[in-house]
């Protein structure tokens, strides 16, 4: 069984995702064991709640300062000793001492076809935009292991999705999301639950 830990900071929309997933099979062998927010006013907690699943709102503002929301956010996932940790629109830059303790055991959803519209600065709406300011016909969403650096780790799983004419920032993040990101985040997930090597399987999604 794999135990999951999800970071979420918004809406939740990919936890609602890997929730039905592992409700309806399309993610075998999984459990989510926590989820983390690091915004008490995120609709995830919510989500988590009606799914049953322990939630927990770590917030840095409510610490002195970044040592210690780290230490704290280190601490529950001690606790909760996840095999995998999925970032699903989680807007915290994550401790170096997680990265280290956890590689290989963390991944992110990310909402374009990387190395394409990725990096520093390029996180929700951002994204979009820029993918219609230059006018690209094609992009996509992308799951890939965390590193150090921002948006660099290995990819697991990608996905194409169409620009129409007409799009704006936000009818592109809505396609994104229900044709790829929803698919392969699940689907990313269920790779890892079967110790499927991301080089591997390409067309598990
Ligand atoms: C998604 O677009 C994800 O790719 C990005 O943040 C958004 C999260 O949406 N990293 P939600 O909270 O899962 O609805």
């Amino acid at each position: 069984m794999l135990n999951i830990v999800v970071c979420v900071s918004g809406g939740g929309t990919n936890l609602q995702a890997i929730i039905d997933g592992i409700e309806n099979k399309t993610i075998e062998n999984t459990r989510v064991i926590g989820v983390i927010s690091n915004n008490a006013g995120a609709y995830a907690l919510k989500r988590a709640e009606a799914a049953n699943v322990p939630a927990f709102c770590i917030s840095p503002g409510s610490f002195g300062n970044r040592g210690e929301f780290n230490r704290a956010f280190l601490e529950k996932l001690r606790e909760l000793k996840p095999d995998l940790i999925v970032l699903a629109g989680f807007l915290v830059i994550l401790p170096p001492e997680m990265i280290e303790t956890y590689r290989g055991r963390i991944i992110n959803i990310h909402p374009s076809l990387i190395p394409s519209f990725c990096g520093t600065g390029f996180y929700g709406l951002k994204v979009h935009e820029a993918v219609l300011a230059r006018g690209v016909k094609v992009t996509g969403a992308t799951v890939h292991y965390v590193d150090e650096g921002t948006d660099t780790g290995e990819i697991i799983l990608q996905k194409a999705v169409e620009v129409k004419e007409g799009d704006t920032p936000e009818i592109l993040q809505r396609r994104v999301m229900e044709e790829a990101e929803w698919v392969i985040l699940p689907a990313a997930i269920n790779k890892i639950a079967h110790n499927i090597p991301p080089g591997d399987g390409h067309d598990f999604a």
